[in-house]
């Protein structure tokens, strides 16, 4: 194992009902004033914000909520929250939701606990973060793996930059994570799920350093696990152990166990990122879009790395080929598994309106955030590379 840090403060309380727990455990990190921050409607209809809010006054706690988080939260949202915290004097942030209510919930976390300082000066990384508001999270959907990681990812509404920004302060308190409150979960927003799940370990398992076994088991077993449930909780979104492995997987997956010991490369991310910035897609659809064409034009970095995936994931018989021809099974048994899920697998399938080179061409100069970053690190991509992937 090659050398890292790796620190976890995040309390998991896991199973049917621990929603219910919610507000002993905001008591128990010393929390009194409440902000509940969530998404559009549906944790509102399912009645769980009504059980949230119970277990809040039942510990004692003062409350208010702030509703209406969008998909790929946007920094508007945010400076309201930050308002309507500073006007209740919070001193905890709850997120009930998915990825983007999480991250919502902790930037606004931040904002409150730093009100001289603009709250994107941090995602530009103009402004460390030093100080931040407790945050707790109650999870409706098992995809970012925001409850357990040390990120969150804002788009700027007047620009459509969306970016992200991590700090170990960023990490919850605590995840509640109570499968059963994902059962209401349309099978699109599951598959999107699955394949974020995926591909927080396919972007740290396509790396530089391949000699760490511990952390490579982990992440076989973790695609393993969401490709053998993926399939099942689409199909049967009510099925306890689909949904409740895939919670679990979900979280794992992101919460850097999956790549211990070397550099992330995150580049299919990147690609996605200015797609769901600009058309507003799905995060996941973002990356089931663009992962087999970046997998075309990465592979030959490290073709024996492909045809891994493929033996220890896919099940391939080692002696059944060349590397070359296990990678590129791989590359395709990766996407035809997307694409079984009912996820796009390439631009024209995700819907994006793009009809011209100079749109191509316009989306590769954001990714490059025009002309001041390359992407990854397996192969490090700049805007020629990005431009052939999006192309
Ligand atoms: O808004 P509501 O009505 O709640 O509907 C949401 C939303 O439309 C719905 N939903 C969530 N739980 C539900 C439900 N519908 C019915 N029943 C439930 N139990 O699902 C839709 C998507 O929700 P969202 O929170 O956007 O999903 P996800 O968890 O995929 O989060 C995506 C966001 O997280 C960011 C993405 O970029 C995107 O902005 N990410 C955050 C990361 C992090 N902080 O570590 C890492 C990821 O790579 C990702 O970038
Ligand atoms: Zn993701």
């Amino acid at each position: 194992m090659h050398a890292f840090t790796f620190s976890l403060p995040t309390q998991i309380v896991f199973g049917p009902g621990t929603e219910a727990e919610t507000g002993r455990l905001i008591v128990q990190q010393g929390g009194h004033r409440v902000l509940v921050v969530y998404g559009g409607q549906s944790a509102v209809r399912s009645g769980l914000i009504a059980k949230v809010q119970a277990s809040l006054t039942q510990a004692g706690l003062e409350q208010d909520t702030f509703g209406g988080i969008h998909p790929n939260p946007r920094l508007f949202q945010v400076r309201d929250g930050v308002e309507k915290a500073k006007a209740m004097n919070a001193d905890f942030i709850l997120a009930v939701g998915g990825g983007s209510v999480i991250d919502a919930a902790k930037a606004i976390a931040l904002g409150v606990a730093n009100p001289e300082t603009d709250l994107w000066d941090f995602w530009l990384r103009k402004q460390p973060v030093e100080r931040i508001l407790p945050v707790g999270t109650v999870l409706t959907i098992s995809a970012a793996g925001s409850e357990t990681s040390d990120s969150a990812v804002l788009t700027r509404d007047d620009t459509l930059e969306k970016r992200g920004l991590s700090s170990q302060l960023f990490r919850p308190r605590f995840a509640v994570m109570d499968p059963e409150l994902t059962y209401t979960l349309p099978p699109y927003q599951i598959a999107c799920g699955v394949v974020d799940m995926m591909m927080h370990t396919l972007d740290r398992y396509f790396t530089s350093v391949t000699d760490n076994t511990l952390t490579d088991e982990i992440a076989e077993g973790v695609l393993r696990n969401a490709v053998r449930w993926g399939k099942k909780a689409v199909s049967t979104p009510n099925d306890y152990q689909a949904m409740s492995e895939l919670m679990w997987t979900g979280s794992i997956s992101h919460n850097d166990l999956t790549g211990l010991g070397a550099p992330k490369d995150f580049a299919p991310h990147q690609l996605g990122h200015e797609l769901s910035a600009k058309f507003d897609c799905a995060h996941g659809a973002s990356l089931s879009a663009m992962w087999g064409s970046w997998a075309a034009y990465c592979w030959k970095e490290n073709p024996s790395r492909f045809a891994q995936l493929g033996v220890k994931v896919w099940g391939f018989d080692l002696n059944g080929g060349s590397i070359e021809d296990l990678a590129q099974q791989a590359i395709m048994q990766t996407v035809d598994y997307f694409r079984s899920l009912g996820m796009p697998t390439c631009l024209s399938e995700l819907g994006c309106p793009i009809q011209t080179e100079e749109e191509l061409q316009e989306l590769a100069r954001r990714c490059t955030f025009y002309g001041a970053r390359t992407i990854g690190s397996f192969r490090v991509l700049g805007y020629e590379d990005i431009l052939a992937i999006y192309r």
